[in-house]
């Protein structure tokens, strides 16, 4: 079995996905779960998620994705959603962690108290949702290599588009399309990386 750093070496972003090799519901199921245990900001947990399996359905989707052939190969291709309006969940959410004994109720109700404030601003809301389900998509990529999947993050699709062609309302942002499957043959392999004395520094900014 490989080592969590060995699959973060290993993982490259998937075209070719084998279109014979399908995955259960509860294959599917699962990989989701792994996902939801990704962080997010009060723990509000933004991230949905359309497992679209079916291949009129998946055909749909690649329409308003620019023709990307790997929406429908995958099988299973998930549109990433954030939910905009994530903090109104907040007190049932903390309620469970309340009852858990891991939260105190004054804690939980300050913490609402301060979310509402923070999201009041649209903006901040939506960047929170991206970020969010962008941790929960990653968390996702993983599980799925160490299940010895491969998956392939999108951001080349219509939003408006995959809103209509999949009956999603406003509520929810598209983050990423993000096909997950089996490896058929003739994928890249990993691209090499910027060193990382041009992408760190100590204690304080530089110019990179
Ligand atoms: C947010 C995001 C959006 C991306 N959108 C696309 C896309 O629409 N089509 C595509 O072929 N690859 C897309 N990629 C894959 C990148 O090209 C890929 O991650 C990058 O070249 C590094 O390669 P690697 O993931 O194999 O290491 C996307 C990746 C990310 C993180």
């Amino acid at each position: 079995m490989s080592s969590t750093l060995d699959l973060i070496r290993k993982r490259i972003s998937a075209n070719k996905f084998d279109r014979n090799r399908p995955l259960s519901q509860a294959e599917i199921r699962e990989l989701v779960e792994f996902a939801t245990q990704a962080p997010s900001s009060f723990n509000i947990q933004h991230a949905r998620f359309v497992a679209v399996t079916r291949a009129a359905d998946k055909e749909r989707l690649k329409a308003v994705a620019y023709g990307q052939q790997k929406v429908a190969d995958a099988a299973v291709t998930f549109v990433v959603l954030g939910d905009l309006r994530g903090h109104e969940k907040l007190p049932g959410i903390l309620a469970r962690s309340v009852q858990a004994g891991i939260l105190d109720a004054k804690t939980a109700d300050s913490w609402v108290g301060m979310a509402n404030g923070m999201y009041a601003n649209a903006e901040l809301a939506r960047d929170e949702a991206i970020r969010s389900a962008s941790l929960a998509a990653m968390t996702l990529m993983v599980a799925a290599e160490a299940k010895g999947l491969v998956s392939g993050p999108m951001i080349g699709f219509d939003p408006e588009g995959v809103k209509r062609e999949l009956g999603i309302s406003d509520r929810y942002v598209p983050v990423m399309l993000l096909p997950v499957g089996h490896p058929a043959p003739g994928n890249w392999p990993r691209k090499p990386r910027l060193p990382v004395d041009e992408v760190l520094a100590f204690d304080r900014g530089r110019e990179f």
